[in-house]
């Protein structure tokens, strides 16, 4: 679906965004003596550094809750006012309740409707577009949503292909209605055709956790790299320049270009392609890696924390992810 909102009723911005990240760091030296891998290969080949994994008793929602409680407080919400709470996550703290209940219970939001949204790394933007539905329609005036991913735990540790790519964060964002600017547009799909070339096969009704199931490593994500590379670099491109143009807006418009970090040679691509000036770009994967539904959120904290999103700022914000699904937002920047 895409659409220019910009001319409905009630401008829907981002009044607060916060971000977590785990202590413990787990660099390319580090892999380099769990698989047969090299600091040059993994650095070359994707950008990433360094990853963050999250403790053996952390879970989804335990990430999620300090990245909203900042993003609450950068909006001046108190959690108690909150009426929507969603949760963009592959790995939630178990397939039921919904980690977007745990933690709006967690944060004393009561009452808040909440639930979980799977979209793989499309999760937050996905979100982002449900959370403007409510807020727009004045159903919703105070949502909260998240994307927090614990990666780690459903990597294969032994598969070289897979588990020098992810790592583990949350990033949160408040939706509520503006005076000025707001979201003026997004552009989201999915082509199932795609979906087990990034999967997590056992764990759900189709295949539920078995010795049979956890023999085959089943348990763990699955992911044809060259055809996902070959997906995202033509979707980042394709999706973005429908969303500008849909907006009526040019690249050259664009102030901010937030992509979800899956590899640093996916987001290269799609700068050229687009004709985007490559100092607009918010780069962080070398310190984090693939945060999954995590990346954008914690690109845009990391953004507003060094000074790169001010009153007016248009930022654009575009994922690729399981599903497979992709989506982007185009926006203009709120402060207080
Ligand atoms: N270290 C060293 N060598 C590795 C390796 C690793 N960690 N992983 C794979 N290789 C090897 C392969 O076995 C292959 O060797 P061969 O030529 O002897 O068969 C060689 O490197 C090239 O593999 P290939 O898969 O073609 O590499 P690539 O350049 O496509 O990079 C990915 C692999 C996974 C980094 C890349 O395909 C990718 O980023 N895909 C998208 C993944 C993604 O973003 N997923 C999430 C989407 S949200």
């Amino acid at each position: 679906m895409i659409g220019n909102v910009s001319g409905n009723g009630i401008a829907v911005g981002i009044t607060g965004v916060g971000a977590y990240a785990p202590e413990k760091v787990l660099t390319n030296a580090d892999l380099e003596t769990m698989v047969d891998t090299s600091d040059e290969w993994i650095t070359t080949r994707t950008g990433i550094r360094e990853r963050r994994i999250a403790a053996p008793e952390q879970a989804a929602s335990d990430l999620a809750l300090p990245a909203a409680r900042q993003a609450l407080e950068a909006a001046g919400v108190d959690p108690k006012e909150l009426d929507l709470v969603v949760v963009a996550t592959a790995t939630p703290d178990m397939l039921f309740p919904a980690t977007g209940a745990l933690l709006a219970e967690e944060l004393g939001a009561r009452g808040a409707a909440a639930y979980d949204l799977l979209a793989g790394c499309t999760g937050f933007v996905y979100a982002l577009a449900q959370a403007y539905g409510a807020v727009a329609t004045g159903l919703s005036r105070q949502a909260l949503i998240v994307g927090t991913e614990v990666l780690s735990k459903i990597t294969n540790w032994n598969d070289r292909g897979t588990c020098i790519l992810f790592g583990d964060g949350a990033g949160a964002a408040v939706v509520q209605p503006v005076e000025r600017g707001g979201i003026l547009g997004f552009e989201l799909g999915a082509d199932g055709s795609g979906g087990p070339d990034l999967c997590v096969p056992a764990g759900g009704s189709r295949q539920p956790i078995t010795s049979g199931a956890l023999e085959e490593e089943a348990q763990f994500i699955k992911m044809n790299g060259a055809e996902v590379f070959r997906f995202a670099t033509r979707i980042m491109v394709t999706s973005a320049e429908e969303l500008l143009a849909a907006c009526g807006a040019g690249v050259e418009d664009v102030d901010l270009y937030v992509p979800h970090q899956a590899n640093k040679r996916i987001i290269d691509h799609a700068v050229k392609n687009l004709g985007l000036d490559p100092g607009k770009v918010l780069l962080n994967i070398d310190r984090y890696g693939n945060t999954s539904s995590a990346s954008i959120p914690i690109g845009l904290a990391e953004a507003r924390e060094d000074g790169l999103l001010a009153e007016g700022t248009r930022v654009l914000m575009s994922a690729v992810g399981a599903g497979l699904t992709w989506g982007s937002v185009y926006m203009t920047w709120t402060e207080g």
